[in-house]
Order: structure tokens, then sequence, then C-alpha cells
């Protein structure tokens, strides 16, 4: 079992507990760190929803979750129904008075100084109303905290309207705004690379880097979604906050300290310093695509259009040429590509170096090195060297991949980005959240491609359900003289 840091005992009110987030993610999460004895046992975990039933038969389905969601070695019957006496539900509609919020306030009451903190697993639209009706019932104490899933809006303008809204109750030091990529291993351990490596920062710049690609492919389609991601898209949905997210840690400088705001700024800078996409460069430096009809893993898998049951402009797919304007990167692309129903799960950071300057071993021996960050699955660091490949007659030059399988070589179970992240909001470590100004500057940026696509007026491209997208993805690299990293 992994060694954890012990938290407070809490009171988490999950917010939209019915829904795929809560099932799928917040729940089996919480579930594996009571069974790894994380969960002090005064903890409570009060579901809200507005279906009506009641505390067994959300327990019902909090298990039916485990059951449909868990890998089958990880199915522990006694361990969940453990866990589930620390589950309530309160039926509460979050639109309703405050005078109806009774159910929670019975299910918070003796709390006895539980941490307290609210989830806002539901719509955007519903956050500053729960932010409020938490005020007018008191429920919202001085040192509560209210956790804000993505989409925080669908631009600027909204998100700030969350924002002011939901920091009229809750402070940012006790706004946590989750992007729940920052959770996973891969992408804490690229700080630690960076930071605890002395050999690896003096070459992180554009002196030895000649351009970064971050993928993020996905199988699945838009699955239970369609009315939420028809009007939100690729950029809203992945690149906007995961994306920039992780392009933020590649090319953040070092940070003072792990401290929250230490790490936040230096995100922000990079944010700050990301050349805007206007009309002029949206054809050369995008790509927006939405898959038709295609096979994948060899199933048939239908036209986005289908899915949705109407004709749509929506991106299920972007690829992205962006750079960031300052010192350390001015000349180094980082291409960002993101897309639903792809051929294969696939999500990964290639740090792509530059050729030697003097090919000593004839041209075109062996590939200029390669750093490959992969985030899932099977979660590891590959550093492609030149090597010489051993035997007589003659000098052959073989590239081979120095190989860091986290499976391999530490021998734990990895777990979900939503565990740390949770339990991180527990300790009130808020150093993997983000802060309020960056959320407006990653919209701001995000805007300004927006406006420049609907001024461009252009339908995405199809591409094959199953594909790596649509064919103009490769011409984005192609005209740079440079190619994805897509191995076989
Ligand atoms: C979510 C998006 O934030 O991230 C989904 O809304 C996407 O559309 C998901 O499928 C991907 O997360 P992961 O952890 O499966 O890569």
């Amino acid at each position: 079992m992994a060694e954890f840091i012990p938290v407070p005992p809490f009171d988490l009110v999950v917010f939209g507990a019915t829904g795929d987030l809560s099932l799928r993610k917040l729940f089996p999460s919480l579930l594996h760190r009571f069974v790894d004895g994380q969960i002090p046992p005064q903890s409570r975990i009060i579901g809200v929803a507005r279906s009506e039933m009641d505390t067994s038969a959300f327990r019902q389905m909090v298990h039916e979750a485990h059951l449909k969601f868990a890998p089958k070695d990880h199915i522990d019957e006694a361990k969940c129904a453990e866990f589930l006496k620390h589950v309530e539900y309160a039926r509460v509609d979050a639109t309703a008075p405050a005078s109806e919020w009774g159910a929670l306030k019975d299910a918070l009451a003796n709390g006895n100084g539980n941490v307290r903190i609210f989830y806002l697993s539901t719509a955007p639209s519903l956050f500053v109303t729960i932010a409020q009706r938490l005020a007018e019932t008191a429920l919202a104490t001085p040192t509560s905290r209210i956790v804000l899933e993505k989409p925080i809006g669908r631009d600027l303008a909204s998100s700030r309207g969350i924002n002011d809204g939901v920091g009229a109750v809750f402070d940012e030091q006790r706004t946590f705004r989750i992007d729940h990529y920052l959770g996973k291993e891969t992408v804490q351990n690229l700080l630690v690379l960076r930071f605890a490596n002395m050999l690896v920062e003096p070459i992180w710049s554009r002196a030895t880097i000649d351009h970064v690609q971050i993928t993020v492919a996905e199988e699945l389609g838009v699955e239970g979604r369609a009315d939420y991601y028809d009007k939100s898209g690729a950029l809203r949905d992945m690149v906007q906050n995961h994306m920039l997210q992780l392009l933020c840690l590649v090319a953040l400088e070092s940070p003072n300290s792990m401290d929250a705001d230490a790490i936040r700024t230096e995100k922000l800078k990079v944010l700050s310093a990301l050349r805007r996409i206007g009309p002029g460069d949206v054809a050369s430096k995008t790509v927006r695509g939405q898959y038709k009809a295609g096979l994948v893993d060899g199933a048939k898998a239908p036209a986005y259009a289908e899915e949705v049951g109407k004709a749509s402009r929506t991106e299920t797919f972007v690829a992205i040429k962006a750079e960031v304007d300052n010192w350390r990167w001015a000349g180094v692309p980082f291409y960002l590509r993101t897309g639903k129903r792809m051929g294969a799960r696939r999500s990964e950071i290639v740090i792509q170096f530059k050729d030697t300057p003097v090919p000593i071993f004839g041209a075109g021996a062996g590939a200029p090195n390669k750093l490959v960050l992969r985030l899932q699955p099977d979660e590891g660091v590959r550093l492609w060297l030149n090597m010489k490949e051993p035997g007589p007659g003659g000098l052959r030059i073989k590239t081979a991949p120095l190989d860091l399988s986290f499976a391999e070589e530490f021998n734990v179970r990895y777990p979900d980005a939503y565990e740390r992240l949770l339990m991180d909001v527990v300790r009130g470590n808020l150093s993997l959240f983000m802060r309020r100004d960056e959320v407006d500057a990653a919209w701001t940026w995000a805007d300004a491609l927006l406006a420049a696509w609907d001024a461009s007026g252009a339908e995405p491209y199809l591409y094959a359900a199953g594909s790596n997208g649509p064919t103009q993805s490769a011409v984005l690299l192609d005209r740079d003289g440079r190619a994805w990293w897509d191995p076989e």
C-alpha cells in the first residue's frame, strides 16, 4: 500500500451526486481512500441531488457504480459496505429557496468541527445559485471550502460571473477549482522531473528543444453528454483547461517553492505569454475536426452528428500550434492535439530535442533525442537516445529508449487523479487547483481563438472515428517540417 498523509475528519457534500462524474469518479475515489485507511471514521459524505430517494437507495446506487466501474480485482463488497455507512443522501433542489434546504441542514448537523466541503459537480450555471443558498442557509461557514468542477463558464464573461458570484461567499483561499489533469501522476511528476533533477533544467529551453507536442486522444465519443458537449466542443472541454495546464507545467519557470501561489504565479506567467491566435492565423495555426462514422477498436462507431441527433459545427478534435512569447520558449512551438473517437486512448507529452549541430556519424544517423512523458495509459517516461549498435563491422547508430515504466518501477496501484485532489481539498492544499487569474488568462486566450473561428465561418474537417484526426492535422506540422509522434 502506498504511503499517504493523514487528513482531518471532514464532511463532504457532493452536489450532482447522481451524475456521471460523481458515480464514476468521485465516490469510487473516496472508496479507495477509505480502503487505504485515509478517511477518518468521523467523516461523512453527503450526496445531494434532486431525485426523490432515501439514503439506502443512494447507497445502493453508489454500490452499483462500484461494481460497474471498479476493475474486477478491486471489487471488495465488505469494504464497500463499510464505506457506505459514511454515505448519506439529502434531497435538495439547488434552485429551490433556502427554506427548502432542510434535508442538507439536517445531514450536516453535529459536524463537531469536521472540515466542511461543498463539491459542485453540477452544471456551471448552478454554481452561483448554490453558493448563494449556502450563504442564506448559513451552511457555508467561515472555514468551509467549495470545489468547482470544470468548465467554469463557457467564456471569460461567464467565468467571471461565476467567480464573482461564488467569490462573494467563498474567498479565493477556500475556492478549489479542479482540473483533474493536475491530479494525474505523470503530470505531477513533470514538476519533479524538471526541478528535482539537476540534469534536466539546463537543457529545458529553446537552446536544445525543437518543439513540444501534447496529445490527449480519447476513444470515447460524447457518451451521454451530447447536450453539454455540443455547446462546448473540444476547445472549451479540453484545451482551455487540461491542455493549457499541461502546457504550463512544461513551460513554467522554476517556482521558488512548492507553495500553491508560487506554482500558480509561474503558470499564470506562461498563460499571459501565450500568443493570441486571431483571424489572420486560425487557418495556419489551428485545425478543427469532427468525427464521422468509423471503426474504433474494431467496433462500429457512429458519426458525431448522429450521436447528437443533428447537423452540428462543433469540433470534436482540435490541433493547435501554440507559441509562448518569452525568452525561454521563443521559436519553440507547442503543438496541442486532442480529439474524441480517435484510434487509441493515449495522452502524452513529447519533448522533441534539436539535432546535433554536426553529424559526425553521417547525415541521418540516429534520430534527435526525444523525451516522452506518457500520462495514460501505462504511465511512464521514456528518453530516446542514440547508442552504438553492438557488434563489429562499422559504427551503426541505434535509437533506443531509456524506459521508466512506473508500474514496473513502483509496485503500487495508480490512484485516480480525483483521489489525490479530493484529499488535497481536505488538507487545504491549493497547489493543484487553478487560481482565478489563471482561469481568466486561459479564457482570454481561448475567447480570442473562438472568436477567430466564428469569424472564419469554416466547417470542421471530418475525420473517420478510429483515426488520428483529419489529415489537415498532419499538414499543420508538415508545414513546419515536423510530424506528430504516433508510435504504432
Ligand atoms: C473531462 C472532459 O474533463 O475530461 C471529457 O469533460 C473527457 O470530455 C475527460 O473525456 C478526459 O479525462 P481522462 O482523465 O479520461 O483523460
